[in-house]
C-alpha cells in the first residue's frame, strides 16, 4: 500500500516510520510512505505557502496554489480528472477516526493526506482537491502531521503480513467492537499481585470464555457505547444482563 503525504514539515515523519513495525513493513514493500514538501511546489520568489485571509482577521492561510500543484503532479491527475483513490485532508471538522475507517481505508492500495498547518487552508482546496476529510478525535493540534502519522499506523497494522502473529489484529480492542480483554505474563507473582488461576490451567475453552467476559465486562464499565454496536451473542447478553443487575 502507498501513502503520498502532503506537509510542510516533512521532517517530522522519518523517526517514527524507520521504528519498530513501521519500518519492517516499508523495508518488507508492505507499505510505501512517501513524504512530499508543499513547499517545494510553491514558485512564488519566497517559496510562499500561506498568506493573510480574505475579510480580515488573524492568522494565516494555505494558499491553494501550491497544494493543488503538489497534489497533482505527484497524484498524475489531470486538473479536470477525479482520483481513484483517497485524498485525505487531515482537520478537527473531519469525520472522526476509528477502527472501521482503518479497516475501510485499508482496502485501497493507495492514498493521499493532506497535512494542514496554520489556522487553515483555502477553502477551494476542500472543496476540489480533497475526496475525504478526517479527524482524529475533538481537539485541536497545530497541525495534520500527527493525525497523519496516526492513520498511517493504523492501517498498516491491519494489512496482511504487517505483524509478526498470524492472528494479526482481529483481537484487538475495538476489531471485535469491544476492549480487549486483559493481558498477563511471566512472573506469576509480581509484589504480592498474581495470575488469575485459568490463564494457568491450560483449559483452552475456559481461558477463552474467560477473555471474553473480560472484553464484555471492561467494555460495559468503560465503554458501554460501544455495546450498542458489537455484535453479541445470546450469551454475550445473559452475563452483561448479569453484570447490570449485580
Ligand atoms: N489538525 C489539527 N487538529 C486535528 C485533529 N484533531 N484531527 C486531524 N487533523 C487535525
Amino acid at each position: 500500500m502507498q501513502f503520498d503525504v502532503f506537509t510542510l514539515l516533512p521532517e517530522v515523519f522519518p523517526s517514527y516510520l524507520e521504528t519498530s513495525i513501521l519500518k519492517r513493513a516499508r523495508e518488507r514493500d508492505l507499505i510505501d510512505v512517501r513524504v512530499h514538501n508543499i513547499r517545494d511546489y510553491a514558485h512564488s520568489k519566497h517559496h510562499t505557502t500561506d498568506d493573510t485571509p480574505y475579510g480580515g482577521g488573524g492568522g494565516m492561510v494555505m494558499k491553494p496554489e501550491p497544494i493543488f500543484e503538489a497534489v497533482e503532479s505527484v497524484l498524475k491527475l489531470d486538473p479536470a480528472g477525479k482520483p481513484d483513490f483517497p485524498i485525505i485532508l487531515l482537520t478537527p471538522q473531519g469525520r472522526v477516526f476509528n477502527q472501521t475507517i482503518a479497516t475501510e481505508l485499508s482496502q485501497h492500495p493507495r492514498i493521499a493526506l493532506l497535512c494542514g498547518r496554520y489556522e487553515g487552508i483555502d477553502e477551494r482546496i476542500r472543496q476540489h482537491l480533497v475526496t475525504d476529510e478526517i479527524s482524529i478525535g475533538d481537539y485541536v493540534l497545530t497541525g495534520g502531521e500527527i493525525p497523519a502519522l496516526i492513520l498511517i499506523d493504523a492501517i498498516s497494522r491491519l494489512l496482511p503480513d504487517v505483524l509478526g502473529d498470524p492472528t494479526g489484529a482481529q483481537d484487538d480492542s475495538h476489531a471485535m467492537g469491544l476492549l480487549e480483554y486483559p493481558h498477563y505474563t511471566r512472573p506469576p507473582e509480581f509484589r504480592g499481585h498474581g495470575v488469575p488461576d485459568v490463564l494457568l490451567s491450560g483449559d483452552h475453552a475456559k481461558i477463552d470464555k474467560w477473555r471474553r467476559e473480560q472484553a464484555l465486562e471492561r467494555t460495559l464499565r468503560k465503554r458501554p457505547d460501544m455495546l450498542e454496536k458489537a455484535e453479541l451473542t445470546k450469551d454475550d447478553k445473559k452475563f452483561l444482563d448479569k453484570l447490570r443487575n449485580a
